[in-house]
């Protein structure tokens, strides 16, 4: 489509053969949910820079960003799958919508105006369609930096790392699981050029204490939620645990995933780990170093208020709306009503050409995002993109459904023995939050989607 523009926000980008981002996904942008008054994200955003004191708090950077923040200032190398268009949504080859808060990273800390500050915002990415996972979403980038130029010796910047952590991180009786080496040679090594040791496991220590202090105060207020609620806490037969998982980032090393054990599963919270020494080079802060986390809002919002469908945190609805208050104590969510599901099916066969269909990993855990603030799924490289990648299925049924679908699934599956023709099936669960659909209304937006299907990607309908 040369010679075409995309207007966001006022401002006018050329697209080209890279754009991919519809026009439902940029309904979302600028709806800026994470700092609305009275919204379960922002509530649940406040509640979490409250256990960071004097951090500075960015809430409001936009989220087209270039290619250069999002990927290469972080060190992301030229093959990593999240680059990939099926994965990530391309305003053109220069420009895109944000896939994480570590797309600030380097510009914040280049401006570095304090030791601390969190970013919170909405991320945008291509994915499944399912009660957890909605292509946008909200995330909080947290990091801290001591200046090394402020200490005479290595020892002197340990002593106040742990000094800090004395003096801002309240004891805690959480039980911790922490099974793994700090350091792993290849998957996460040493920045020997950079760190000691001693001085990289003090950054890690006062990091894991401080994000478990964080975990300490959500869990506390969910029990009380659901104590109020006449719920037995969760800790009440099992005591809350947490546990530490070796995890890998471009730009941290090493990198940990944080996950909590909650009503009988391993809950990922969240990804972290020492700043990558090189990206705070580039933002023209040699001499720092620090931590760094990042954290999906989503899954701690339903968690905390017992929301069970992310798609209810964009209802302007407000038998949704008015049952939050800031002013108050966290209140479980109280469902207002529930309308029937219309599922439906659809199969058909790939093209002949087809290299095979792609079908993106979807963890069981509560999140919105592939991994806690999100690894991305293991993809071919760019070059070889198949014909049919699953998350190419789900945006065209968001663009064509949009919030009256609840989940997509892939219910079938095979190869034809002689001809090698792959058939695949999906099951569409139709069902709106706010209203019941009719019979008419789900065939005629499913008869829309199976069209839809045939004209993109010449797929045979069965
Ligand atoms: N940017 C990572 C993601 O979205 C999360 C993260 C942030 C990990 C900061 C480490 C440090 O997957």
């Amino acid at each position: 489509s040369t010679g075409s523009s995309l207007t966001i926000d006022g401002e006018s980008y050329p697209s080209d053969s890279w754009t991919n981002v519809s026009s439902s996904i940029l309904e979302h942008y600028g709806r800026a949910l994470h700092i609305q008054q009275n919204h379960p994200l922002t509530i649940t955003r406040k509640l979490i820079e409250s256990r960071f004191k004097k951090f500075q708090n960015y809430n409001d950077l936009p989220g087209v960003v270039t290619v250069g923040q999002n990927f290469d200032s972080l060190g992301f190398t030229a093959d990593h799958p999240g680059r990939s268009r099926t994965d990530t949504y391309y305003i053109n080859k220069h420009t895109l919508l944000r896939t994480h808060t570590t797309a600030h990273e380097v510009d914040i800390f280049r401006a570095n105006s304090s030791d601390g500050y969190t970013i919170s915002a909405d991320v945008y990415r291509r994915d499944s369609v399912d009660k957890s996972h909605y292509p946008v979403f909200h995330q909080m980038e947290g990091a801290l930096t001591w200046d090394r130029r402020a200490f005479s010796s290595s020892s002197d910047l340990i002593a106040q790392i742990q000094a800090d952590m004395l003096a801002n991180v309240p004891k805690h009786d959480l039980a911790v699981e922490d099974p793994n080496p700090t350091f792993h040679p290849e998957r996460n090594p040493l920045q020997t050029k950079y760190h000691t040791p001693q001085e990289a496991e003090a950054i890690a220590t006062h990091l894991k204490r401080s994000l478990e202090d964080m975990v300490v105060t959500i869990f506390t207020e969910a029990d009380k939620a659901l104590k109020a609620a006449g719920h037995d806490a969760q800790g009440e037969d099992e005591p809350l645990k947490v546990r530490w998982v070796e995890a890998f980032f471009p730009h941290t090393s090493p990198s940990w995933e944080l996950e909590v054990w909650w009503r009988g599963d391993w809950l990922e919270v969240l990804g972290c780990g020492v700043i990558d020494q090189p990206l705070l080079t580039r933002a023209d802060q040699p001499d720092r170093v620090g931590w760094a986390f990042g954290i999906g809002l989503e899954r701690i919002a339903m968690l905390l208020f017992g929301i069970p469908d992310i798609r209810l945190f964009w209802s302007k609805d407000s038998r949704f709306l008015s049952q939050f208050d800031e002013s108050k104590p966290i209140q479980r969510y109280q469902p207002f009503s529930k309308y029937p599901a219309a599922p439906r099916d659809v199969a058909f066969w790939l093209p002949k050409s087809s290299t095979g269909p792609v079908i993106a990993e979807t963890p069981a855990s509560v999140s919105s995002a592939p991994s806690p603030a999100g690894g991305q799924p293991t993809e071919p490289p760019m070059d070889i993109e198949p014909a049919f990648h699953e998350n190419d299925l789900m945006e065209v049924v968001r663009n064509t459904a949009g919030d009256d679908v609840e989940d997509v699934k892939l219910i079938d599956s095979f190869t034809h023995p002689k001809t090698g023709r792959h058939s695949l099936c999906y099951r569409v669960t139709y069902r709106s939050l706010e209203k019941t659909l009719t019979n008419e209304e789900a065939n005629a937006l499913h008869e829309q989607i199976r069209n839809e299907l045939v004209e993109r990607f010449g797929v045979e309908l069965r």
